[in-house]
């Protein structure tokens, strides 16, 4: 190339004028105008205009009739003052552009599948197929930016605090943690597979028993589990474990840590310490063990008003030990039939038997279940409540943990219906005192709810095997807008105990010995106490950048089918591959 870039489009500013200069970059849009051709040049820094007078050598205005979108190209020029009439406020070079002198075509481009400028030209599926073009579009770039920034103030942040980075293996023993592991087979070991890390836990633990008693890393976690908005099947871990620590001390540093990457990404200050809820009254207050905490719209307790009511339902359910529980929502009296039918089916879908509602006028309960509700009950309710006309109730019968939630899910849902969500607002909580264990009627065992290696409340320690499922964990989450962003625990750190612990997820000596034998054994050597955290980096970063998918924010992400629609992966393999890896699939019948 002839022109090699002298500066980069934000660059140019007053103090250049009259200054001659040459910028390298993608032809963004051109508009002839008669004689006069108008570009706007584009580079990762952002766009200028160029200008080809008429009276350029005719080789020059010839190349720059024949521009395209998205042509590479290198232009000189001399930055001039614009017009008055002709200054555009939205880009930072909007007041000048340059009057070009020459241009070389680097290579030309094919017409992209969608508008770069108008990102919403393509459709998701479009845009991950050709992932690279939509990774120039502004939005992008914003979003790719902020996660680097995020990234490099994590790293500034830890080290700066003592923290050091230390890399763990991708190729592991498989070790369930939860989700099911990703396996990769082994050529020279045949028949024998690694595991991808679901996440470093058994590592970093590791690196505590080593005496690294300050770890992070920025890491990849691999996890074979449905995906969602917010669920990828690789996504990065802020991993942090620390040793000599308590939960009050991993959580003041993550506090730190976050306040000090949401400023280093957005510029926004956050208040430290953050408010913290118990899971019983996070999923009591908000139906929700990651409450979003930006709105106010509490559920009260009504089993009391339930005794009072007629209503079969309720009374069956008190009888055989469930719950009754209520939303008053603000304004709901004008709710259709058919808003509230959606409500109801919303409550059904996350494992409500229904949703059972009135309304609020000035002549007293109307609709719904008001006629098995006499003026007592609805005053008491009312009182509770403190309720006008016009508002309406939702109640739930049920099972404690499902019925808040499915009401949890009602609340997220109405939050964002009634525009209840305050815009850029950042509403930071701590869930504390999780239950260590969670009953898992498809495997018919309990499970753990953090994970085998989290410790028990000490003081809990002796009913660990007489009443295993009221026993509360160490763990603590941090909860950000509604999202679970972080998820920690102080661990178990000697052999007895983490035996004890496998026990009660069923968990036998030998198949625990078989899995885990390397941490019992190390803990045999002098593990220090410890404890930690993990981020989920990709959520948080999504968060901060107000979208509401992660794949937003990660380069090169999967659909929701877990594939890369640019490189085609997943994909076969060929049959020499599978024979070197001793590996014959069995195969459906073609037929079929
Ligand atoms: P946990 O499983 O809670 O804890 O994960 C920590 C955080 O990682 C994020 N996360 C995900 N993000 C995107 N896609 C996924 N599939 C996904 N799964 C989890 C969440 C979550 O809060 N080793 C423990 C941490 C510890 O105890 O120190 C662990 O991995 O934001
Ligand atoms: P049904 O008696 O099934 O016709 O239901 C009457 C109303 O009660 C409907 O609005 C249902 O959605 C609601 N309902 C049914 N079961 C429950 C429950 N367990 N909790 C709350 N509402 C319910």
């Amino acid at each position: 190339m002839k022109l090699k870039r002298t500066h980069t489009t934000d660059l140019i500013n007053d103090s250049l004028l009259g200054q001659e200069l040459i910028l390298n970059g993608w032809l963004n849009s051109r508009r002839d105008l008669g004689g006069i051709i108008f570009i706007d040049l584009r580079d990762r820094y952002g766009l200028v205009q160029v200008r080809f007078a008429d009276d350029l050598p005719k080789n020059i205005l010839e190349k720059a009739h024949r521009l395209s979108a998205e042509d590479v190209i290198a232009v000189k020029g001399t930055v001039l003052a614009r017009p008055e009439a002709a200054v555009n406020p939205k880009i930072s070079s909007g007041k000048l552009e340059l009057l070009a002198s020459d241009l070389e075509i680097l290579n030309k481009a094919k017409t992209p599948p969608f508008e770069i400028s108008r990102r919403e030209t393509g459709s998701e599926d479009l845009r991950l197929k050709y992932r690279y073009l939509d990774l120039r579009t502004t939005e992008m770039k914003r979003n790719l930016e902020l996660r680097s920034k995020a990234a490099i103030a994590t790293r500034n942040f830890l080290s700066g605090n003592r923290f050091m980075e230390i890399e763990t293996p991708f190729l592991m023993k498989s070790t369930p943690e939860g989700a099911r592991d990703f396996l990769v087979p082994s050529r020279i070991n045949a028949g024998k597979f690694y595991a991808l890390p679901q996440s470093p836990q058994t590592y970093k633990q590791l690196l505590m028993v080593s005496g690294f008693d300050r770890y992070f890393q920025l890491v990849k976690c691999f996890r074979d589990e449905d995906l969602r908005a917010d669920r990828q099947l690789e996504f990065t871990q802020i991993d942090i474990e620390m040793s000599f620590v308590d939960e009050a001390d991993v959580q003041e540093l993550s506090e730190g840590l976050l306040k000090h990457i949401v400023k280093a990404a957005t510029g926004k200050a956050m208040e430290i310490p953050f408010p913290k809820l118990t899971w019983e009254e996070a999923m009591e207050k908000y139906g929700s063990d990651k409450p979003d905490i930006r709105f106010d719209l509490p559920i009260h307790k009504a089993d009391d008003f339930a005794k009072m009511s007629s209503f079969g339902v309720f009374h069956s359910a008190l009888e055989s030990g469930n719950v009754v529980r209520v939303l008053k929502v603000s304004g709901g009296a004008s709710f259709s039939r058919k808003q509230i039918d959606e409500y109801t089916s919303l409550a059904k879908i996350n494992g409500a038997k229904g949703l059972a509602w009135l309304k609020l006028t000035e002549n007293g309960g109307e609709g719904g279940i008001s006629k098995f509700v006499n003026d007592e009950a609805l005053k008491a309710l009312i009182h509770q409540t403190k309720a006008e006309p016009g508002d309406c109730f939702f109640f739930i019968a049920d099972e404690w943990e499902t019925g808040l939630t499915a009401l949890g899910m009602v609340r997220n849902a109405l939050g964002k219906a009634l525009n209840l969500i305050p815009e850029d607002a950042l509403a930071p909580l701590w869930v504390t005192e999780f239950p260590l264990l969670e009953f898992d009627p498809e495997e018919q065992r309990y499970v753990a709810r953090h994970h085998p290696f989290t410790s028990p409340r000490l003081d809990e320690l002796e009913r660990l095997e007489t009443h295993p499922a009221e026993v509360k964990a160490r763990a603590y989450d941090l909860v950000l807008n509604g999202y679970e962003i972080a998820g920690g625990s102080i661990r178990i750190f000697q052999k007895d105990l983490q035996q004890r612990m496998f026990r009660l997820l069923n968990i036998g000596d030998d198949e625990a010995r078989a899995k885990f034998g390397f941490l019992l054994d190390a803990f045999e050597y002098g593990a220090p106490p410890h404890g930690g955290i993990a981020f989920g980096f990709d959520r948080l970063v999504m968060i901060l950048a107000g979208s509401d998918s992660i794949r937003e924010l990660i380069a090169f992400p999967k659909t929701t089918t877990g594939q890369s629609p640019m490189d085609g992966a997943p994909d076969t393999v060929s049959q020499k591959q599978l024979d070197e890896l001793k590996i014959s699939l069995i195969r459906e019948k073609a037929a079929k």
